[in-house]
């Protein structure tokens, strides 16, 4: 099976359950509907991308943590985008849920992926109970206060936030916790690990600002100039255009550097190299649109 194709029967075999007959069919539509179709799927990517560059991986645990995190990112956009946060219109190229079902149904739906991230690892735990257990923590810590996408919203709700802790609460540490699922999947130690999905979802973020100052919302699927219109700090705003892009070059850099030793390593270094190109050339060709 390809990865994609992986990584969907993962989520699709999450949400089976949530989004069954026995749930209100308005709700169940939502939830499949901020799932699917699916956007970069970078951050389960780049946990499946960990677990491969071991022996010993356990299938069940790398779906559940792949799953796992996808659902928290996708409840986090949901949310995101409501008229509480960012007030966008759009999110993957349609509606965002909030426009297509209106507002209680993205609150719940969020709501219910959050929830179904957890319960996708429970489900993990009767086969895995170790695995599932570190995986756990790593996943509650990437989403939870005080390091976490809640934490990371939180800021917003302040009269001044620091841009670095901020991007790294809101971006870097999910990817870092999927890149700490990916080892934990693989039944080996998990902190040294973190440091490669922090600078990816660092430089992902980077990446985010500038297309939101120069992207085209065609190609992104999403509004553009959002952070300007809610005030967000983002860093074109904090050091410019050229400031932001040499910025983002340099994160890119040592981002394969940062891939600890393992016997995957050669092959998941080119791998790594192949998604920090696309971010960067992302990023830039947000020219020739401009
Ligand atoms: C968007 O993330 C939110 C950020 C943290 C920048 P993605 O760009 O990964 O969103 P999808 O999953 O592809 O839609
Ligand atoms: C969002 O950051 C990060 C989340 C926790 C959802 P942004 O607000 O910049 O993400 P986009 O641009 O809406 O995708
Ligand atoms: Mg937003
Ligand atoms: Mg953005």
């Amino acid at each position: 099976m390809d990865i994609s194709a992986r990584i969907d029967t993962a989520l699709c075999h999450s949400i089976e359950a949530a989004a069954g007959p026995a749930c209100p069919p308005r709700l169940s539509e939502a939830i499949q509907y901020a799932v699917f179709p699916g956007g970069h799927r970078i951050r389960p990517r780049l946990c499946l991308a960990v677990a491969n560059a071991h022996v010993g991986s356990d299938a069940y645990v790398v779906d559940a943590a792949m799953s796992s995190i996808e659902l928290l990112h996708c409840a986090s956009l949901v949310h995101d985008d409501m008229p509480c946060f960012d007030n966008a219109a759009t999110r993957r190229g349609k509606p965002a849920v909030h426009v297509a079902f209106g507002e209680p149904l993205a609150l719940l739906c969020g709501d219910a992926l959050i929830v179904l991230a957890f319960q996708t690892i429970a489900r993990a735990a009767i086969t895995a109970p170790q695995r599932a257990s570190n995986l756990l923590r790593i996943v509650s810590d990437g989403v939870g206060a005080p390091n976490g996408i809640v934490a990371g919203q939180g800021w917003e709700c302040e009269q001044e936030a620091p841009l670095k802790e901020y991007q790294r609460a809101k971006t870097g540490v999910l990817f870092a916790a999927a890149t700490m699922a990916g080892a934990a999947a693989a039944g080996v130690d998990h902190e040294p690990w973190g440091i490669l999905g922090q600078r990816i979802g660092e430089a992902y973020q980077v990446a985010d600002d500038l297309l939101d100052r120069f992207g085209d919302p065609d190609v992104i699927g999403k509004p553009v100039g959002q952070d300007v219109v809610n005030d967000r700090p983002n860093a074109v705003s904090a050091m410019g255009e050229k400031g932001a892009t040499d910025y983002l070059r340099s994160r890119i850099e040592e981002v394969v550097d940062s891939v600890p030793d393992c016997p995957g390593k050669l092959k998941l270094r080119a791998l790594i190299h192949e998604e920090a190109s696309q971010i960067l050339d992302a990023a830039l060709r947000r020219r020739a649109a401009a």
